[in-house]
């Protein structure tokens, strides 16, 4: 079975990241697949062509060339400019973000493509080596913090200095999911003041014991949690409760970092134009929920956003591709542990039999819909 793995930024500008790293390519080589890759293709993440040859990769010049050879195609975002390309049978493995592009997913599922979407890989015990959504929030939560205090005009750490005493700046996390938790803990160890709120009960041992204060806000009565364990869309009522429990903490905060989202829908809106008009001047707020539509009511997804009263919203697209050489390997990691689900006692074979590949696997068009 031949694996394709693409130069992803030859294509999207804002990639740098890889598929496959060579510690996976050797992974795999020993257990029966070929690999195929693309010239250059780890070049903007610090892999040489070198190192996928001794790691047993075929090297080729272009993306034809792999497209030609791929039984299954790897990628980190779906190759919208190569899709004409896709051929029956062929087997494409990616993080699909269907809404952004409907209509190209479609006619590739209606040529008879079939693709496994990373996205949908259930998040129990056994698939958690191979969930690539939680790998990349990790790396988000951290690039956001670090880009945080990159642009605050201020220190993150308590100073005490031959100009005296510099307290540290404040914290506030939106959304304790991976990224949120991975922002925690990253402002924390630059030595910030970290406090933090989830709509999920469970996230408040967690936030603690990252060294967070965890915020509480009586929402009433409402189930907040799906049996998967992502949160649920929540009314208007309880969201604008949430801005208002959230605001004086928004008003006093150097730094917010809002990731708060619910899957298939528009992220909550929880922080308001009033609110960011009473922030301070000089505040920094990240949005990684930018992607679907962000959490502040004047967040511009790519774009930087600098109020009258010297507040900026940065809402950064393909964070993880920020972090190039270890954003691959994580991905390339859990992609190895999938693929490796395709290689059974008697060769590699793609079988749905096993349930992990059976909740990825989109064939027919009507199941775009699930
Ligand atoms: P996500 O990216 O879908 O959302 C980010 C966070 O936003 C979540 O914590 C969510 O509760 C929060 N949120 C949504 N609406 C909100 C609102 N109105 N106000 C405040 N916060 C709001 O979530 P992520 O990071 O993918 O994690 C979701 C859950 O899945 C977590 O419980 C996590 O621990 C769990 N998980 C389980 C895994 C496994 O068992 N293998 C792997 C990864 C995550």
């Amino acid at each position: 079975m031949t694996i394709g793995i693409l130069a992803e930024y030859r294509w999207n500008s804002l990639e740098r990241r890889v598929a496959l790293v060579p510690e996976s390519v050797r992974r795999l080589a020993e257990r029966g697949f070929r690999i195929v890759i693309e010239r250059g293709a780890g070049e903007l993440a610090s892999l040489d062509d070198a190192l996928y040859q001794q790691a047993g990769a075929l090297i080729v010049p272009d993306a034809v060339s792999v497209l030609s050879e791929a039984e299954i195609l790897c990628t980190l975002t779906f190759p919208v400019p190569l899709a004409e390309q896709l051929r029956q049978g062929q087997v494409l493995i990616t993080l699909v973000q269907q809404w952004k592009h409907a209509d190209v997913v479609e006619n590739v599922v209606g040529r008879g493509v079939r693709i496994l979407a990373l996205e949908r890989i259930p998040r129990t015990s056994r698939a958690q080596a191979m969930d690539v959504l939680s790998s990349m929030a990790t790396v988000a939560g951290y690039r956001a913090a670090i880009v945080a205090a990159e642009r605050l005009p201020r220190f993150f750490p308590m100073l005490v200095s031959a100009a005296g005493t510099i307290p540290p700046a404040e914290c506030l996390v939106i959304g304790a999911g991976v990224a949120g938790l991975q922002a925690i803990a990253t402002a924390r160890r630059l030595g910030a003041q970290v406090s933090a709120y989830d709509v999920r009960p469970a996230a408040q041992e967690q936030i603690a014991s990252l060294g967070g204060r965890p915020i509480r806000i009586e929402i009433g009565t409402v189930e907040t949690e799906t049996a998967a364990g992502y949160a649920r869309q929540l009314a208007d009522e309880q969201l604008q409760r949430q801005r208002d429990g959230l605001s004086p903490y928004v008003a006093r905060a150097d730094v917010v970092i809002t990731t708060a989202a619910v899957p298939g829908k528009r992220a909550p809106l929880l922080v308001s134009t009033a609110m960011l008009e009473a922030m301070k001047p000089g505040a920094i707020i990240v949005d990684l929920a930018a992607e679907s539509g962000g959490n502040t009511e004047q967040t511009q997804p790519g774009k930087e956003v600098v109020l009258s009263n010297g507040v900026t919203i940065l809402a950064p697209l393909l964070l993880p591709a920020q972090l190039p050489h270890h954003a691959s390997m994580m991905f390339s990691r859990n992609l190895t542990n999938l693929l490796l689900l395709l290689a059974t006692s008697d060769g590699v074979r793609f079988h749905l039999e096993d349930d992990i590949l059976r909740a990825m696997a989109i064939e027919r068009a009507e199941e775009l819909s699930r």
